[in-house]
């Protein structure tokens, strides 16, 4: 089914991603290298993709993928055994010691931790050590670190500490879709469910959604619902407005600031003081900027994914605004007070 809200697991229901899938198999996992961070908005791919190579490679006798969604890794124990578990080898509450135990299939472990930042706390020990023991290719091991917030992802795993980079990964960006393959996803999805939607109105989704294949499945399945475009527009926005809203006050008010078009770091700075009426030191704007840098929702000043930059055009500054102790407007009078910003 192609508007499923699952990922894909068959290269026939994945639409483009044929250059992706071969470098992940030829180059990543073929050539062996240690540590891939494979980076992504939301929605665009990155399990699918993982998915499919893991099927493909699945009657492989060289290799063998181990895939971990890592949200779901809640206990100590819980990563060595699940890897234990996928390789049929004796358990062990060890990671590393699974690794070695794995010696004797004689093929070479691809262990995919999908999402790792999402991991429990009490599981960063053993990610560490796997990822050290996979690093010094101590058992031939390849480890893939599919994200949505790369960054994040890479203090968790260890790989950098305080913006330092400790132990070196390869790192890759998936795109969204070609805009022909995102038309030919809706067109061919809504087909299966017996539309054939208008040229239009296909042109207009893939446009407003980025060609980000996620959000086209959440656009058709709304459509076969019965719901008209801009209804799904709207929902999709309060879905996204959903997610800024979980991330810290501050990074709000600059996601707003940048959807507003303040496309650089004078500009940025400037308006986020102005939104928030009062001076904001180039350290305090770095930090913000940082983080949603990490989160992979930034990247030059541009927000990546469209209907995040829709949703913080119209995100509410006053609750964010309000949890940094500051009242909309309130501020205003104190910039004044102080004069002109050192930072202009
Ligand atoms: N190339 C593709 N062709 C068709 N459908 C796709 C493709 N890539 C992703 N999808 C669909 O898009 C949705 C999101 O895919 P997937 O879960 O793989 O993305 P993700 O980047 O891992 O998302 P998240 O950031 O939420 O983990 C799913 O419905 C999946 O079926
Ligand atoms: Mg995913």
């Amino acid at each position: 089914m192609i508007l499923d809200p699952g990922p894909k697991t068959r290269r026939e229901e994945l639409y483009g991603r044929g250059f992706e899938l071969t470098t992940l198999i030829d180059v990543v996992i073929g050539q062996k290298i240690p540590i891939t961070v494979i980076g992504g908005v939301r929605r665009v791919g990155k399990t699918s993709l993982i998915l499919v190579a893991e099927n493909e490679l699945r009657s492989s006798d060289r290799f063998v993928i181990v895939y971990l969604d890592a949200g779901r890794i809640t206990r100590r124990d819980q990563l060595g055994e699940e890897i234990a578990r996928r390789l049929r080898v004796e358990p062990s509450s060890d990671p590393v010691e699974v690794l070695h135990r794995a010696k004797s299939l004689e093929r070479h472990i691809v262990v995919v931790l999908d999402e790792v930042q999402e991991a429990s706390r009490r599981t960063r020990y053993e990610i560490m050590d796997l990822v050290e023991a996979i690093a010094y290719k101590i058992y031939h091991s390849t480890l893939i670190l599919p994200s949505s917030a790369p960054g994040l992802a890479k203090e968790v795993a260890g790989l950098e500490k305080d913006g330092k980079e400790m132990i070196q990964s390869h790192d890759v960006w998936l795109n969204p879709l070609r805009k022909d393959d995102a038309e030919a996803l809706l067109i061919d999805g809504l087909r299966e469910r017996g539309i054939s939607p208008s040229p239009d109105v296909v042109e207009e989704a893939v446009e407003f959604f980025g060609a980000i294949p996620g959000w086209l499945v959440f656009f058709g399945l709304r459509l076969v619902a019965g719901l008209k475009p801009e209804q799904i527009y709207r929902e999709a926005i309060d879905t996204a407005l959903e997610e800024i809203r979980r991330l810290a006050p501050r990074p709000q008010l600059l996601l707003k600031v940048l959807a507003e078009g303040n496309d650089s770091w004078t500009k940025a700075l400037k308006a986020l003081e102005d939104l928030e009426g009062r001076w904001v030191s180039r350290n305090g704007f770095a930090k913000a900027l940082h983080y949603l840098e990490k989160r992979a929702l930034v990247k030059d000043y541009k927000i990546l994914d469209p209907v995040y930059e829709k949703a913080a055009r119209l995100l509410d500054p006053s609750e964010p605004l309000a949890r940094l102790g500051l009242a909309p407007g309130k501020g205003s009078a104190a910039r004044q007070e102080l004069g002109a910003s050192p930072s202009q």
